[in-house]
């Protein structure tokens, strides 16, 4: 007897395994599907743009302007001019091999989750032309590849965190018609930013020299 229940014993725990492994590679592979579907969930799609995201497939790789790498992890998300409402999930931080989010000129609202700043392969923040509301969140000082950020013509409120001076890769910024408050940082890739990158900011500033030629950095918001 003994033997032989040892042997099922042994069997059952290789199933197991097999079953384990077998578990895994598709797991990873639906994680991004999964974000996405957590995102489509709150979404407004009056023109059916996204009817192509079936979240049966074995990942997002076909679906429309959803974009992979040859692991079919996806690194680019495409949604512009798509008449999209609803709000940014959280769950969009799991795509962590993404680089370009290209969510503009649709009317997404609410605000950009802080989670946001875990994608550390973002070269791509484009968020322009919705109706996002809420501050700039600190977090996004974590974005060490972002080259490019444009989040004009939201309802941004709130100061320029200044986290985000730390963001020496960071190009071309546009916050431009907003409604963001406080003072404009001077330092890192801000030297280079054009007074356009800040338009249409009734409450932002630039920091004022006192007297002495120190820049007055109150922000006052
Ligand atoms: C967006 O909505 C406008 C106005 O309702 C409509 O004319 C346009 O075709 C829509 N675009 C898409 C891509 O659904
Ligand atoms: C964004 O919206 C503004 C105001 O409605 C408009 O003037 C501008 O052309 C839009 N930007 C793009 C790229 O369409």
């Amino acid at each position: 007897m003994a033997p032989t229940a040892a042997g099922s014993l042994a069997l059952h725990a290789s199933a197991a395994v097999l079953l384990v492994l077998a578990a895994v590679p598709q797991a990873a592979a639906n994680q991004d599907g999964d974000a996405l579907t957590a995102f489509r969930k709150g979404l407004g799609d009056p023109g059916g743009g996204l009817a192509s995201w079936d979240p049966n497939l074995v990942n997002p790789c076909t679906w429309f302007r959803v974009t992979c790498d040859n692991d079919n992890r996806v690194t680019g998300l495409e949604l512009e001019n798509l008449n999209l409402s609803g709000r940014l999930a959280p769950e969009l931080a799991q795509l962590d091999q993404l680089k370009y989010m290209e969510i503009t000129l649709n009317n997404i609202e609410g605000p950009i989750p802080p989670e946001f700043g875990n994608l550390k392969n973002l070269i791509s923040l484009d968020l322009y032309n919705n109706s996002i509301s809420g501050p700039i969140p600190p977090s996004l000082g974590k974005l060490k590849s972002l080259k490019f950020m444009r989040m004009d013509h939201n309802r941004l409120t709130g100061p320029i965190p200044n986290e985000i001076v730390e963001l020496s890769n960071l190009a071309v910024l546009d916050l431009s018609n907003n409604d963001l408050c406080g003072t404009i940082p001077t330092s890192g890739p801000f030297e280079h930013f054009p007074p356009s990158s800040f338009a249409n900011n009734p409450r932002l500033r630039y920091p004022e020299l006192d007297g002495v030629g120190v820049y007055d950095d109150d922000t006052g918001c």
